[in-house]
């Protein structure tokens, strides 16, 4: 079944739908949801250093593809609210967010762009979810696992990652659903998340571009990665986004670049029988390893595998889960299809 718009006439410019964004009172950067007055929208443009795409809008669109856009707005709105967030600890004196006097302006001015440019990818998914009659998806609260710089561009890196994985399988459901109007603006979004990816690489040391050919994942993925950083009870419509998650997988290892044996957790909530790991990397088959079981303990599993990093040169994003089948899979959907845990995230340089 294919969706109509729901408020206006087809092919009205996104630009127009603007327009009709409601909202009265400002509101400070931090305090913002997602109705905007056209004001607040130009000035999130000048310091995004552009606009939001004008273009004609699709006449229809299919579910699957609207859950792709609640997704997309999901993850935009938390890495919004990630960066902003990052603005005030690094403006704010806060302990381990210190700049050097030599680059200091230059990051903080790269984050807010980039702030700015995530809040229009998000205002534009939200549009288009309105402009088909769908919930805008609302900023929630959030708790993230960073306590100083190093760890936040970690993380940053970690979930641009992550998203430039699931925006490939997104652009196969638009490809797949006839939602093909969808892709160029889509493809521009990754393109941009890409140059993010370069510079949050460069500030960590690391040459700019990861591999030859990024890592896939799917949707289910980030939703499971994204709702654990969600504080519970601050966002209800969550279950509007109808993606499934997994139970969590916890890698006690940090894998290096050399094949070793590596050590995780999971919960022991319901015996499922025999689990395997699996390891998503690059545009490569699914690897499959099994799984040695140590010990049970405060209803966590305790278990280990081979990551086998030198004969996979298993370099950049690896999405780590455990199956309940041995495969083979063809691609990360099939992984996802049988997976119970995870995703678990690794990089490797
Ligand atoms: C900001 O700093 C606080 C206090 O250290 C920390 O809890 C929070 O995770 C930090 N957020 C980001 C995005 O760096
Ligand atoms: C979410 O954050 C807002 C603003 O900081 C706060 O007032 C509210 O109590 C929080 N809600 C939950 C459920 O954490
Ligand atoms: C988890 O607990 C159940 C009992 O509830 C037990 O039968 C099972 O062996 C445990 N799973 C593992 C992997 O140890």
């Amino acid at each position: 079944m294919r969706l109509q718009p729901a408020l206006f006439p087809a092919l009205l410019p996104l630009g127009a739908v603007c327009f009709y964004w409601t909202s009265g009172t400002e509101t400070s950067p931090a305090d913002r949801r997602s109705n905007f007055s056209p004001s607040q929208i130009s000035s999130i443009e000048q310091e995004a250093h552009g606009m939001l795409p004008n273009a004609a809008l699709p006449s229809s669109i299919s579910q699957d593809s609207l859950i792709s856009l609640q997704l997309i707005a999901f993850n935009e709105i938390f890495e919004v609210a990630f960066f902003t967030e990052l603005l005030f600890n690094l403006t704010n004196n806060v302990d381990g967010y210190e700049l050097s006097d030599d680059n200091g302006e230059s990051i903080i001015e790269s984050i807010l762009t980039i702030q700015n440019q995530e809040e229009l990818h998000a205002l534009q998914a939200n549009q288009l979810l309105e402009y088909f009659g769908t919930n805008p998806i609302q900023p929630c609260n959030y708790s993230f696992p960073v306590s100083n710089l190093r760890e936040a561009i970690w993380h940053a890196s970690l979930f641009t990652s992550v998203n430039l994985g699931t925006m490939q399988d997104v652009t196969r459901i638009f490809a797949d659903s006839g939602d093909t109007s969808l892709i160029q603006v889509l493809t521009s979004i990754i393109g941009q998340e890409g140059e993010q990816e370069g510079f949050f690489r460069i500030i960590q040391q690391k040459l700019p571009s990861e591999v030859p050919f990024l890592t896939a994942s799917v949707r289910e993925f980030t939703f499971t990665a994204l709702r654990s950083h969600v504080i519970p009870g601050s966002c209800s419509h969550l279950d509007a986004i109808h993606l499934k998650t997994f139970a969590p997988l916890n890698l006690i290892t940090t894998p290096v670049a050399e094949t070793e044996i590596i050590q995780f957790s999971y919960p022991n909530q319901t015996y499922y029988g025999d689990l395997f790991a699996v390891y998503i990397n690059q545009q490569n088959l699914p690897i499959v390893e099994a799984i040695g079981v140590n010990d049970v303990k405060d209803y966590a599993v305790n278990a280990e595998a081979l990551f086998p990093y030198n004969a996979n040169e298993m370099n950049g994003l690896t999405i780590m889960t455990l199956t309940n089948s041995p495969g083979p899979f063809i691609d990360a959907r099939e992984v996802a299809k049988s997976t119970l845990f995870g995703p678990a995230f690794i990089i490797v340089n």
